[in-house]
């Protein structure tokens, strides 16, 4: 049965899904990199769709923007079409000096501003990370193709045009390594559904040193980083 945000039937999902921010994004990896993918939900232009890669069922759907978007959709997609795991693609901004552009950052775990996890957790603070296996698969993949990689904690932000940029710096002072607007919540909802999550980012821009991507770096950042959340979809157990 759909549910109130997604039109797909039940088994139209596969075990794993990856989910970009942009729906039209879905939509290009499907067309890349997917074998016979097909549409399964469309509601609100959320694109999502099911395909193989090299053999093996995959799904990709869009999550839209920030932490109440992807948390809807991670919820339906775990409770409602028994998906197991979820591997987010996205982009986010450097915060650490050392953190370029065009880099491959692998969210191990994700500090937040947002109080979603507390509301999740009886008001406690919950260590948003993520999937341990995923990671080791994530990594792997991203080590076996030669990528520049860092591994650790990002921010989730609630607020893309934050009112407090001196904050950068209290980040930078605690080691995160980038600034986006998802993981923490997607962590906290494959916690609270006892499924598996990690989040794959490359970075777009540096919220310090203010450097940015071309569109053309862009794109082959975005297919480094595909290559590594397929294989990663594909080998984890
Ligand atoms: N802030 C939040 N999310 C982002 C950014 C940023 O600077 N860049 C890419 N995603």
């Amino acid at each position: 049965m759909a549910t109130p945000h997604i039109s797909a039937e039940p088994g139209d999902f596969a075990e794993t899904v990856l989910m970009p921010g942009d729906p039209l994004r879905a939509r290009v990896i499907a067309e890349q990199y997917l074998e016979d993918a097909r549409e399964v939900t469309a509601t609100r232009n959320m694109l999502g769709y099911t395909g193989h890669y090299r053999g093996q069922p995959v799904s990709v759907m869009g999550s839209g923007m920030g932490i109440p978007s992807m948390s809807i959709y991670a919820f339906e997609l775990f409770n409602e079409y028994r998906v197991e795991k979820i591997i987010r693609v996205g982009t986010c901004g450097g915060v650490l000096p050392d953190v370029e552009v065009r880099d491959v950052i692998i969210a191990m775990g994700a500090s937040t501003d947002s109080s979603v996890n507390r509301t999740r957790f009886g008001g406690c603070d919950f260590a948003a990370i993520a999937d341990y296996g995923l990671l080791e698969a994530t990594v792997g993949a991203a080590r076996s193709a030669n990528l520049p990689h860092r591994v650790g904690n990002v921010f989730s932000s609630e607020l893309f045009y934050n009112p407090r940029p001196d904050f950068f710096e209290k980040m930078k002072a605690h080691g995160i390594l980038a600034v986006e607007m998802e993981a923490a919540g997607l962590y906290g909802a494959a916690a609270e559904a006892g499924k598996r999550a990690v989040s794959i980012l490359t970075v777009s821009d540096h919220v310090i040193t203010g450097a940015s991507t071309s569109a053309d770096e862009r794109q082959n950042s975005f297919q480094d980083m595909m290559k590594v959340a397929l294989e990663a979809a594909i080998t984890a157990d």
